[in-house]
C-alpha cells in the first residue's frame, strides 16, 4: 500500500532531534538555507525540516514543502507558551484554529488578527487530522491535552499582561511563532494541516524561565504524540 507524503515542520533543532531518532533517512536536500530530511517515519514517507523561528521562515518552508516536495499533508509540532490559566508546562494543545495575533490593520477598521482581503478570520485545522491528533494525545495520559485556538506572532511572549490580553482577546490557549503562517500557506494551497504543541512555559504567569527547564519534556511529548499519530493517518483523506 502506498502512503501519502507527510511534511513535518518544526522550528528548532531540539524539536527535530527527537524525530530524527526514529526517521529512516534516505536523503537530505538543501533549499533556502534549510535541510529537508526525506525518509520514512513509522514506515510512512515523510519530509522533516527545521524551518527556523518566526512567520517568514515558516511560510517559506511550507511553500517549498508543497511546491517542491509535493507533500500531501502537513504536521507542525513543537513547543508553545501557555496562555489560559488552566494550561501548565508539559500539557499538549492541539490547534483547531490559528490566528496571527500581531497582524493589526485596526486603523483600517479590521479586527486585530484579520488579514487584508482574506475571506476568513482564522485558519481552521483539518478536522480528520485534528481527530487523530486528539486520539493520539489520549495515549499520553500523564499530561492533559486541550483543543482550541493557538495564536502566532513574531514575539516570544513573556509579559503576563500581554499573555492575558492574547488569552482574552483571541480566546487562545497558547502562543508561538510559526503555526498560523504555516496554516495560511496550507489554506492558500488547500493542503490539510494540523498543529500540535506541547507547553514549554507559562506565558500567562510570566514564568518564561520555565522555557529551558520544560522544553525537553515538551519536545518529548510532542514527538511521542507524532509517533502515535502517523500510523493512524492512513485512514485520512488527502490531496493526490
Ligand atoms: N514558544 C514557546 N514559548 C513561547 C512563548 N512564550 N512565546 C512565543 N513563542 C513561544
Amino acid at each position: 500500500m502506498s502512503h501519502p507524503l507527510t511534511g513535518i515542520i518544526v522550528a528548532m533543532q531540539e524539536e527535530l532531534e527527537v524525530i530524527l531518532q526514529s526517521l529512516v533517512k534516505e536523503r537530505t536536500v538543501q533549499r533556502a538555507g534549510m535541510e529537508f530530511h526525506v525518509g520514512h517515519y513509522a514506515d510512512r514517507p515523510v519530509v522533516a525540516v527545521i524551518c527556523g523561528v518566526g512567520k517568514v521562515n515558516a511560510a517559506l518552508c511550507t511553500q517549498i514543502l508543497i511546491s517542491e516536495f509535493h507533500v500531501q499533508r502537513l504536521i507542525n509540532i513543537g513547543v508553545a507558551g501557555g496562555l489560559g490559566p488552566m494550561i501548565q508546562p508539559g500539557d499538549i494543545v492541539i490547534a483547531d484554529s490559528l490566528v496571527q495575533h500581531d497582524m493589526d490593520l485596526s486603523p483600517l477598521g479590521l479586527p486585530k488578527g484579520q488579514l487584508y482581503r482574506l475571506e476568513v478570520f482564522d485558519f481552521k485545522t483539518d478536522p480528520h487530522l485534528l481527530e487523530l491528533a486528539t486520539q493520539a494525545s489520549a495515549q499520553i495520559p500523564q499530561h492533559k491535552h486541550f483543543v482550541g485556538r493557538i495564536v502566532t506572532g513574531d514575539q516570544f511572549v513573556a509579559n503576563p499582561t500581554q499573555a492575558q490580553q492574547l488569552y482574552q482577546h483571541f480566546d487562545a490557549l497558547a502562543c508561538e511563532m510559526e503555526s498560523a503562517s504555516i496554516a495560511q500557506v496550507c489554506y492558500l494551497n488547500q493542503i490539510p494541516f494540523i498543529c500540535i504543541r506541547s507547553i514549554s512555559d507559562n506565558a500567562n504567569t510570566g514564568a518564561h524561565m520555565d522555557f529551558a527547564e520544560f522544553t525537553p519534556i515538551a519536545v518529548a511529548n510532542a514527538s511521542t504524540l507524532l509517533q502515535n499519530m502517523i500510523p493512524l493517518c492512513d485512514s485520512v483523506p488527502h490531496v493526490v
